[in-house]
């Protein structure tokens, strides 16, 4: 009795993280994850979460709009929600987190923080690396742009790191989901049938017949390159790049709340969402600014839940979808996206 007494008032007393909306597959919720970890909404999520694929606040030297936490209290704050996120994952669960460079104040050096950042979380969350993973997008602007475009004495920032972590070194994986459309020299190679066999200068000794099998495409690197829409799965590609993302934009405008300034492109959720985890599993990102990751796993039929700090990204993202952005209320070129904009990041 006194037990059932305890858990009612610790679920009176739990802050309250509010749904903003809801759709088919996915609950998007305003609050913060220490917030949502300590309530209802996750609580019932513990072990069974198949994939957390996000993008925490960066660390920065200065604060930017969101509020990110700066230097060491940054890593100890990521470093502190390692345990209580792992134990939403299923035991073959994966976690993915992907953090960008930064940059020491003033000076035109690297700061180590965002890999002390992910290492830090890696340990406090008894995890295993599954595997280091670099986000290419040429098309970013250069920066930092004291160093880059005015001193020209350091070259463009075009990466991200991504760290795909596990409790388990065998997590649900199967890299045949994310296979690459082939080059024109391997589709030539598989319709001629003849190849130079034997010893390479690397030391690779090849097979007589070893590539003529046709296995529908060649295995990604871990360069995930955002600059293809090779990379798309066919379900996204109704809405590609700048036309997707403009159709969010243009949702913000009209409902008068701020566009997310550092939206990921879909292209990196959908590629470990499809990797990772089977139709109809769950998905949830901690930290989903715009809900790309909700939007990518609402198209590719996984479950979703999303969880943002500031409630004005949280109605933005619902410029996501379609049921929000098909009503016939709002004006036309907003229901089809227009092409004018580009994306964030
Ligand atoms: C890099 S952005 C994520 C962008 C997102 N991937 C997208 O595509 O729009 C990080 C987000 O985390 C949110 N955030 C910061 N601290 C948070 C916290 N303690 N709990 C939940 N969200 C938080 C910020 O408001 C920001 O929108």
């Amino acid at each position: 009795m006194k037990q059932l007494k305890k858990s009612k008032r610790a679920r009176r007393s739990a802050p309250v993280v509010p749904e903003i909306y809801r759709t088919d597959l996915g609950r998007m919720y305003a609050g913060t994850i220490e917030d949502a970890l300590a309530g209802p909404v996750l609580s019932k999520a513990k072990g069974k979460v198949n994939l957390i694929v996000t993008s925490p606040p960066f660390p920065l030297v200065t604060k930017k709009q969101y509020g990110n936490e700066t230097g060491e209290t940054y890593l100890r704050w990521l470093q502190d929600l390692a345990p209580r996120l792992v134990e939403l994952l299923t035991p073959d669960g994966s976690i993915v987190l992907e953090i960008g460079n930064a940059w020491v104040e003033g000076i035109p050096a690297m700061s180590t923080l965002p890999l002390e950042a992910l290492l830090a979380f890696k340990k406090a969350g008894e995890l295993y690396l599954c595997q280091h993973a670099i986000c290419h997008n040429p098309a970013r602007l250069p920066g930092p742009a004291a160093w880059v475009t005015v001193k020209r004495m350091r070259l463009k920032d075009t990466f991200t790191h991504v760290w795909w972590m596990s409790r388990t070194p065998w997590p649900k994986a199967d890299n045949r989901r994310v296979l690459l459309p082939y080059s024109a020299d391997m589709k030539r190679l598989l319709a001629k049938k003849t190849y130079n066999a034997g010893r390479r200068p690397s030391g690779h000794v090849i097979s007589e017949e070893g590539f003529f099998a046709d296995h529908g495409g060649s295995i990604s690197a871990n360069v995930i390159d955002l600059d293809t829409t090779a990379r798309l799965p066919g379900s996204l590609l109704k809405l590609t790049g700048t036309t997707w993302d403009a159709r969010y934009r243009d949702y913000c405008k009209a409902h008068d709340v701020p566009p997310h300034p550092a939206r990921m492109q879909q292209g990196l959720p959908a590629f470990f969402i499809e990797y990772l985890t089977d139709k109809n599993d769950l998905v949830f990102d901690p930290f989903a600014g715009s809900n790309t990751t909700g939007a990518v796993a609402e198209e590719l039929a996984r479950r979703w839940i999303a969880i943002e700090a500031r409630a004005d990204y949280a109605e933005g993202s619902k410029g996501r979808f379609d049921r929000f952005t098909a009503s016939p209320d709002l004006p036309k070129a907003i229901r089809k996206g227009s092409r004018n904009a580009a994306p964030a990041r």
